[in-house]
């Protein structure tokens, strides 16, 4: 594997390696000293065109526990503001020596030409592009109910018998595409809960089950409800008719976090509309585990970087 472009490129094997040497890197992590010396002498760059908090900083934490020397470039304050193109920003960045780029960016697309258009020749990891793919959030996802269901005894296994269901804009949500196709490969089954307005065209031609009731998907039994944000800054129609009425019907109110069941797990990859998609009832609830979803997306994050700047597989020396 040479770039992280999308969780479709992912078959079962690369999944459950990475998630493998996660494990690995988890168990570095709750040393005193947190540092390994696997990328002493790389410089990774962060090529942030879109704001972020938890990606960013846990991407920076992932090459900083791995002795990377880290560039940061964020569009905002940058020669961007000039109208400097993504290849000749690309090609700069480049020219200082660089071992591998990290990428968001708001146009779907957007890693996989820095990856293919031989402007650069380093590895290239999606984080996160327009409304198409966010591979390594759906890895955390993955590597968080593996570890909850498997507790210690998770290496190797997948996520077969599994219930997700993922709830609300569907249609702008690089997030859920990403979960779709790798909780598919890891043979979990996913559930869609979302309006009619909130789904794209294409959802007919997706691995999945689509429901228009978040009360009936609810009662028909999921053992993990993942919760999307609303993403008001992609929306150019009104997909709904207030924010009031969305929580009422697409809501985890708390009503509706009282009569889950106590194991079902729940998750939203953050950040959250608190009293919108999921209320602090839910959100903070011991079924609650998006703090967990954050502190293993630096162990993710730090796989994913040691596998395409190793080649490494399997579990670390
Ligand atoms: N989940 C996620 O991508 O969050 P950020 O936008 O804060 O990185």
């Amino acid at each position: 594997m040479r770039h992280l472009l999308s969780t479709h490129d992912l078959d079962r094997d690369n999944a459950i390696s990475i998630l493998d040497i996660a494990e690995d890197m988890a168990s570095f992590g709750h040393r005193d000293v947190k540092k390994l010396p696997a990328l002493r002498g790389k410089a990774v760059v962060n090529l942030f065109y879109e704001d972020s908090t938890r990606t960013r900083t846990s991407f920076e934490a992932a090459e900083k526990r791995l002795s990377a020397d880290v560039i940061n470039f964020s569009a905002k304050g940058s020669s961007v503001s000039k109208g400097e193109s993504l290849k000749d920003t690309a090609q700069t960045l480049d020219a200082m020596g660089i071992d591998a780029v990290v990428i968001r960016h708001g146009s779907s697309g957007a890693p996989h030409l820095l990856a293919h258009s031989g402007w650069i020749d380093v590895p290239v990891i999606n984080a996160g592009d327009g409304t198409h793919e966010h591979p390594t959030q759906a890895l955390l996802d993955a590597f968080t109910m593996r570890k909850k269901i498997y507790g210690e005894d998770s290496r190797g296994k997948d996520l077969s018998g599994v219930r997700v269901c993922i709830v609300g804009d569907i249609l702008h949500s690089r997030v859920a595409r990403s979960n779709i196709w790798l909780l598919s490969t890891l043979g979990a089954s996913v559930d869609i809960v979302a309006p009619i307005t909130l789904l794209p065209h294409s959802i007919g031609a997706w691995p999945v089950r689509v429901w228009h009731s978040l009360d009936d998907a609810l009662a028909s039994g999921c053992d993990v409800v993942m919760m999307l944000r609303i993403q008001a800054e992609r929306m150019t129609h009104a997909y709904f008719p207030n924010a009031r009425e969305y929580g009422r019907f697409w809501g985890l109110t708390a009503q509706r976090y009282r009569r889950l069941n106590s194991e079902t797990i729940i998750m939203h990859p953050g950040p959250m509309n608190r009293g919108l998609e999921i209320s602090s009832e839910a959100a903070d609830s011991p079924q609650s585990l998006i703090l967990e979803q954050v502190s293993n997306g630096v162990f993710v994050r730090m796989s994913v970087l040691y596998s395409l700047l190793t080649g490494a597989k399997g579990q670390l020396a």
